[in-house]
């Protein structure tokens, strides 16, 4: 019954050591080279390993990240259980770079780097928060996280989702039209929708025309949600006011794309949140802990919405 951890050395020694104080009768290792496939019944990684068939006994399937868009999960067997990776580092690290994103951007953060560099000292106009209407595609872990942690500023703030949500204080939409309906009203549009088949491309032109003039987003979901082409026109044409972008498609992104200099654009490398080894193990022996005694283990994905 052993745990095979399938990632980085310096992430699997906390590991380790976590698995042996709190779960000590499951053996783990980092060594798929010496390990008896049969004996694997839970594995965690970043992506599905080309010889996954080998673990023939395998039970659970674990990500080493929040998303799982990263698997192909056409390629697990049906019978293997498919578990995101909640925990509190993850989901502290996202309200933090959200709550950074949103604020530069209330403040006009890239137009004031903008005249920084030209030696401009000049006020622009500053909305109070209670005018500036913030949105959150995806109301799930994260985009839940994100808009309580944004609750004391007193920004509007407005989410949707596939299915209805209730949260106080929020304005909770859903479904196609729900979505016209927020955009509309969205100043600061942030994504945190998990990517597939149908947030593919998501951030495109069509819906850059739905925000009011001025928006400005924040991108962290994944990159190939968001079409490039269609932000850098949506900024040139004054539409959209800037974005914050997190996540590309590919990554890194390459040298001279408009994003690396467009005065409009933040970008960080993909670091909004970074799963945090020591809360994390904890978070999977949990879920180990449930599953044997029967019960679902926490982010357990549906494999028919793929997230
Ligand atoms: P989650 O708990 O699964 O929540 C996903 C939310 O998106 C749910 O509210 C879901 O609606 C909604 N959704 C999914 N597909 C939709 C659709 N087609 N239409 C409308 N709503 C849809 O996921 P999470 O833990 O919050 O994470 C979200 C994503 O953040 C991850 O998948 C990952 O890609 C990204 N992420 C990025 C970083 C980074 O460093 N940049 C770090 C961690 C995670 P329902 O509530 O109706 O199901
Ligand atoms: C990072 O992007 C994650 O999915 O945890």
């Amino acid at each position: 019954m052993t745990f095979l951890f399938n990632s980085d050395a310096r992430r699997g020694a906390i590991f380790a050591d976590t698995f042996a104080r709190e779960l000590p009768d499951v053996p783990f290792t980092m060594d798929a080279a010496t390990v008896d496939p049969d004996t694997v019944r839970y594995l965690i990684s970043w992506t599905v390993p080309d010889n996954l068939a080998r673990y023939s006994n395998l039970e659970i399937l674990f990500s080493i990240g929040a998303g799982v868009d990263q698997f192909h999960l056409d390629a697990v067997p049906a019978n293997v259980k498919v578990v995101r990776m909640i925990e509190d580092g993850i989901v502290r690290m996202m309200q933090e770079y959200v709550t950074l994103a949103v604020l530069a951007l209330h403040r006009n953060l890239p137009g004031y780097l903008t005249q920084q560099r030209a030696g401009e000292w000049a006020d622009i106009a500053q909305l109070q928060a209670g005018s500036r209407r913030i949105g959150v595609l995806g109301l799930g872990q994260l985009g839940q996280a994100v808009l309580d942690r944004l609750k004391p500023f007193g920004f509007p703030r407005a989410g949707w989702s596939r299915s209805p949500r209730r949260i106080e204080g929020v304005t909770c939409h859903h479904g196609e039209l729900g979505l016209d309906e927020m955009l509309a009203v969205s100043d600061v549009l942030i994504c945190l929708l998990p990517l597939t088949e149908e947030t593919r491309g998501f951030l495109d032109a069509e819906l850059f025309a739905k925000l009011p003039k001025g928006a400005a987003l924040v991108h962290t979901g994944r990159g190939p949600q968001l079409d490039h082409e269609a932000l850098v026109a949506a900024l040139d044409s004054g539409h959209l006011s800037a974005a914050m972008i997190d996540v590309t498609d590919p990554e890194p992104l390459p040298l001279g794309h408009p994003f690396w200099s467009h005065p409009k654009v933040i970008l960080t490398p993909h670091v909004a949140s970074v799963t945090q080894p020591a809360s994390a193990a904890l978070a999977v022996i949990e879920n180990i802990r449930r599953y044997r005694v029967g019960l679902d283990p926490i982010g357990l994905v549906d494999r028919s919405r793929g997230y």
